[in-house]
This record gives C-alpha cells, sequence and structure tokens, in this order.
C-alpha cells in the first residue's frame, strides 16, 4: 500500500530516491518524502500529494547526502498531508514504514508519558520515538531497533538511518514485503525488485520476521530471533527500460495493447507443444482425486475466479467455490480434507488474500497460488505457483494481469476436465485450438477504438451504469463495472441479467445506460430477451454483441460493439477487452488520473 526505497550510495542519493520512488508510486500517491544525512545530521523533506511534488522542492535545496531512504504514501492513519508524509523522525533516527502498526496508541501514550512528542497523527511516528528512547539509554541503532521490532503488534516493512551513521540502514520486514538489492560497494532496499530495477538485478528477500543490517560492502540478515540467517540471492529479469510507459499516454494502455502478445506467452507456459494439449505442474493431489476446489481473491481477481467457476464446472464437473478473501478470512468457513485452495493475485501482495491464505493452508488445504510477481509472498506460501506470465503491470487498473490470469484458467479447465476424462481427447484439443485463436482476436478488438470512444461520450455524463450478462459474461459485467468505477469514478454496478426483473430493473429509465455483454452463445436467446425488457423501459442500451446480435438489434440500440464470433468457451477473453476500453476512454474523457485514480493503489497490503 505504500512504497519504501532506501540507499547507501558512494553519490549524493537523492536523485536514485526519486527515481525509485517514481517507480513505486502505483503503489500510493498520497504523499512523499526523503530523509537524508548531511554531515551526519538527519534531513527531512516531504510533499502532500505525488512525488511530482517532492522533486519540485528538492530542486532547490538539492541534498547531497551518500545514505538515504524514501517513501511515498497511502494513507491509512492520518489524513495525506505534509505533517502525516514519511519519513517519521526524531533527531537521532528517521523511519519510513508501509504496513500498519496496530498497538500504536498504546505505545504512543507511553512514549508520551516518558516525554516524547509527537507531531503528526501516523501509527508510523511511535517506531522513530520507541528506537530513539533505547538510543537514549545508550543501546546501538541495532539493539534498539531489535527491541523496539518485539514490540509492534500488526505487519510492517520498514527501514531506518541514523545520526551519525554515514554506513547503515536498518530494515525488517514483516507481513509486507521488502528486498535488499545489491551493488558495486553500493546497497539498497525497496518495497519489490520493480523499485530496485533501475539500480541492480542482485536482489534478496526479506523472509517473514526477518530484520537487516546493510553497510555499503554488505549485510546481515537476522531473524525474529536475532539470529544471523541467509536468504538467497536472486537475479531479476526486470531493467528499468521494462517498466516504463514507452510513447503510451498511460501504462494502462500500454498494457492493454501487451494483451495480444500476453496471451501467447501464457499459452506458450502453459501447453505441451507438440500435443497441444495443456500442462501444468505436478499437484500434491492427482487431478482426478480433488474433491472440491475453493478459489478465493479479491477485486477484479476475484472476477477472474468466478469466470473459472462456470469453465471448471462445466468442462471438469468439480464442484467450486469462489470467495471474496476479506469475507472468507473471517468467516473461517470448514473446507475437505484434502481440498485445493486456488489463491488468485496479481501482486501476491494483498493482505486479505495472504490472510485468507494462511486460514486455508492452516485447515490443511493444498494450496495454489496464481500470481503475476514470482517472488511474492503468496507465492512462497503457496504449495504450487501458477505465474501469470503477463509482465510487470503498473496501472492500478488490472488488465493484462486479468486476462492473463483467465487464460491460465482457461487451460487449466481443460486439464483438470482432460485429467478427470469428463473431456475427451479429441474435446480438449478442440477447446485448446480456439485458446489459440485469442490473441489475433484480441488484436482486431483492440483496433475498435472508434466506436469504444462513441461509446465513452455516450457515458461520459451518466451517474449511472448497469452492465449485465449470463454466465461467464456476468463475471465479465461485474469486471466491467469495477473498471469503470475505479477509473472515472461513475457508480456501475454488474448484474446476471435474469436478476434484472428481480428488484434492479427498478433502476432503469432513460437516464440510465444499460451495457449488455451479448454474446452468441447458448444463453443468447435469454439475454435477447432481458435487452427487450430494458429497452421497453427506455434505457439507452449498448449492445456488446456479435455481427448476429447486431443484425436482430439493428436500429434498435443507440450504440453496438461488433466482437469477433469465436468458441463460446473463449468469450470472457475477448469480452475483457471492450470492458477495458470503455473504462479507458471514458476516464480520458473525465480527466481523471488513468494510472493512478484516486484513493487506490496497486497493491493492497493493509486490511
Ligand atoms: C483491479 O483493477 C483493482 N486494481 C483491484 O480490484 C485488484 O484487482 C485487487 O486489489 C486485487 O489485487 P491483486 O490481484 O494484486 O490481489
Amino acid at each position: 500500500m505504500c512504497g519504501i526505497i532506501g540507499i547507501i550510495g558512494k553519490s549524493p542519493v537523492t536523485p536514485h530516491l526519486l527515481e525509485c520512488l517514481k517507480r513505486l508510486e502505483y503503489r500510493g500517491y498520497d504523499s512523499a518524502g526523503i530523509a537524508t544525512l548531511e554531515s551526519g545530521l538527519i534531513q527531512r523533506h516531504r510533499s502532500e500529494g505525488k512525488i511530482h511534488n517532492l522533486q519540485e522542492r528538492l530542486k532547490t535545496i538539492n541534498p547531497q547526502g551518500h545514505v538515504g531512504i524514501g517513501h511515498t504514501r497511502w494513507a491509512t492513519h492520518g489524513v495525506p498531508s505534509e505533517r502525516n508524509a514519511h519519513p517519521h523522525a526524531t533527531e537521532k533516527v528517521a523511519v519510513v514504514h508501509n504496513g500498519i502498526i496496530e498497538n500504536f496508541a498504546e505505545l504512543r501514550f507511553m512514549l508520551e508519558q516518558k516525554g516524547h512528542v509527537f507531531t503528526s497523527d501516523t501509527d508510523t511516528e511511535v517506531i522513530a520515538h520507541l528506537v530513539t528512547d533505547y538510543l537514549d539509554h545508550g543501546l546501538t541503532p541495532q539493539e534498539a531497533t531489535s527491541k523496539a521490532l518485539k514490540q509492534f503488534h500488526g505487519a510492517f516493512a520498514l527501514a531506518l538511518i541514523f545520526q551519525g551513521h554515514d554506513d547503515l540502514i536498518l530494515c525488517a520486514r514483516r507481513g509486507s514485503p521488502l528486498a535488499i538489492g545489491l551493488g558495486e560497494s553500493e546497497m539498497f532496499l525497496g518495497s519489490d525488485a520493480l523499485a530496485l530495477a533501475p539500480l541492480t538485478q542482485k536482489i534478496c528477500y526479506l523472509e517473514e520476521g526477518d530484520w537487516a543490517e546493510l553497510s555499503r560492502e554488505t549485510f546481515t540478515i537476522y531473524t525474529a530471533e536475532d539470529l544471523p540467517v541467509e536468504r538467497p540471492i536472486k537475479e531479476t529479469f526486470l531493467t528499468g527500460a521494462m517498466i516504463g510507459k514507452g510513447n503510451h499516454k498511460h501504462f494502462m494502455l500500454k498494457e492493454m495493447l501487451e494483451q495480444p502478445t500476453v496471451m501467447g506467452d501464457v499459452l506458450r507456459a502453459y501447453s505441451n507443444p507438440s500435443t497441444l494439449a495443456p500442462s501444468f505442474p505436478e499437484f500434491p493431489v492427482a487431478a482426478k482425486d480433488i474433491k472440491a476446489l475453493r478459489i478465493i481473491a479479491c477485486g477484479t481477481s476475484y472476477y477472474a475466479g468466478l469466470t473459472a467457476q462456470y469453465w471448471i464446472e462445466k468442462y471438469a464437473r468439480v464442484p467450486v467455490t469462489v470467495s471474496i478473501a476479506s469475507e472468507f478470512r473471517y468467516g473461517k468457513p470448514p473446507l475437505p480434507q484434502g481440498g485445493m485452495a486456488l489463491f488468485i493475485s496479481q501482486s501476491g501482495e494483498t493482505a486479505d488474500t495472504l490472510a485468507a491464505l494462511q486460514y486455508a493452508k492452516d485447515q490443511g488445504q493444498m494450496i495454489v497460488g496464481m500470481v503475476n510477481v514470482p517472488e511474492s509472498s503468496i507465492a512462497r506460501l503457496s504449495d504450487v505457483v501458477l505465474e501469470t506470465h503477463a509482465g510487470p503491470e503498473i496501472g492500478v487498473a488490472s488488465t493484462k494481469a486479468f486476462t492473463a490470469q483467465l487464460m491460465v484458467l482457461a487451460c487449466f479447465a481443460i486439464y483438470l476436465g482432460g485429467h478427470r476424462n469428463i473431456l475427451s481427447e479429441e474435446e480438449s484439443k478442440k477447446l485448446f485450438q480456439s485458446l489459440m485463436e485469442v490473441p489475433e482476436a484480441m488484436a482486431h478488438i483492440l483496433s475498435e477504438e472508434n466506436t469504444v470512444i462513441k461509446i465513452a461520450h455516450a457515458l461520459s455524463e451518466a451517474r449511472d451504469v448497469i452492465y449485465m450478462g449470463r454466465g461467464t459474461s456476468f463475471a465479465i459485467a461485474l469486471e466491467g463495472a469495477l473498471k469503470l468505477k475505479e477509473l472515472s469514478y461513475i457508480h456501475a454496478e454488474g448484474y446476471a441479467a435474469g436478476e434484472m426483473k428481480h428488484g434492479p430493473i427498478a433502476l432503469i429509465d432513460e437516464k440510465v445506460p444499460v451495457i449488455v455483454l451479448a454474446p452468441s452463445d447458448e444463453l443468447y436467446g435469454k439475454t435477447a430477451s432481458n435487452v427487450e425488457e430494458v429497452i421497453a423501459r427506455k434505457a439507452p442500451v449498448i449492445l456488446i454483441t456479435d455481427l448476429e446480435g447486431q443484425k436482430a438489434f439493428e436500429g434498435r440500440v443507440p450504440l453496438s460493439l461488433s466482437m469477433p464470433t469465436l468458441h463460446p468457451f473463449c468469450l470472457p477473453l475477448l469480452y475483457a477487452i471492450p470492458m477495458q476500453m470503455i473504462a479507458y476512454h471514458t476516464a480520458n474523457l473525465k480527466g481523471t488520473d488513468v494510472d493512478q485514480p484516486r484513493n487506490l493503489a496497486k497493491s493492497v497490503t493493509v486490511e
């Protein structure tokens, strides 16, 4: 939810701190700040709003320190403001923090009783004062930090610098990711490998409970029990260039346009090129012995799970239950012994999904993690990891990661169906071959920008928009509504088309655009009846359909988008694209911040 960075360098670190913070801005952008050591003294510079504001402020100051930490914030405790921006500091220590210190109030009270003066409303500030309190009692920075860490309840990734210690950064990880980056007589740390990509590809991830001390030449990691421990050093493939916008106006646009390529990458990753059959890693429980599947996720990833439920129940006859992670983790449902639990997460760091995974693990489930970040926490906690191979996704609104999830899940449905003898070899091959047509069909849809822009104009002044569909189109309708909400801030709801007559149709009048996903599948006729019902109530209907559907409603709906006609199995992958494009262009018309919508962050690492 926030991004943190730290550098012990050979030259002034401020430009690198700012460059890395820009790459972390997708994690939160309410405020930003840095702290450096200038002649051994802590200097702090913070700004409300985006990192651009901090950059402008620093142009006239130009700190020269060779040690520093930085932070970009998504507010949890304390409104977005300069006084609540990180780093938080005393004269002796400065700290940046991602997470929540749940017992901060009692710690703050205790410290105020001892004379500490707080200047912010944040939970983070207690870290600086508690460590300082131990320093005041003669402890070293390492001793003071180690003692303080043991008193914190909650989740954190944090980094600290200390007055007079020009060759030291301390950092710690509990519940929020943190990576050390190795340079040449320089050392780095950051919330993820993306942030460090411009500086190094040598990455060492801290594990749960670890804390570490960094100097220019080396680093030492300690467990929560203060025992030295080795963690693997990995080479990432990420480079600074890979996560640039190129010549696209937005990261989201770049990532939407990458989808045809990503589909090909996923198909290659999950197929046996000679037999054209899906191939998956060995599961601890054989596919034929899986009694039930529970899918748990949040947001767009949850809608991927809903789509998969239709596929897996239809083609593999495995009972599937899909749960919202934040409901699942507190609902604590009974789970069948030996069941499979699939966790879908682009970031692999979503707090609710992580907590749900821990519950399922404790209940003896086989844990499958479907992630786009292979070094993520969910990946590390899973028995089997299904990587989505979408490449870094920077835009807060998920696009290529979503369709990559769908493609992996579609392959998985065929894999399960074949291994459970529900699908014959011929049926499996036919379904898989239909998936091979998706990349080209997606590219065609992405070129239909003119029609989409007309649809965006029809929506841009609406206060309420309804999306509806049946079967897998219902799941994609839900995703379409979320995209419009999170990008353009227009209220939108997705409904099962058959559900409209049970209440929601009361919403319909000439001011409420209704976007209908009506592919030529087995449910088209039923959906067409639902279209008639809303036309009869004067709703401006926008039809996302194919040539047959366009003909059937020619002249009776203000707008329609013609979609390619592929095997119905593939349609969710295709119909997801106009959902993204409509939201993107509507947001553009409204002038909202497409890559960093208000109040959101790319990775929700707090509950
Ligand atoms: C999707 O556009 C949103 N950014 C959000 O719903 C997201 O899908 C959700 O927060 C889950 O994130 P994850 O896939 O990284 O777990």
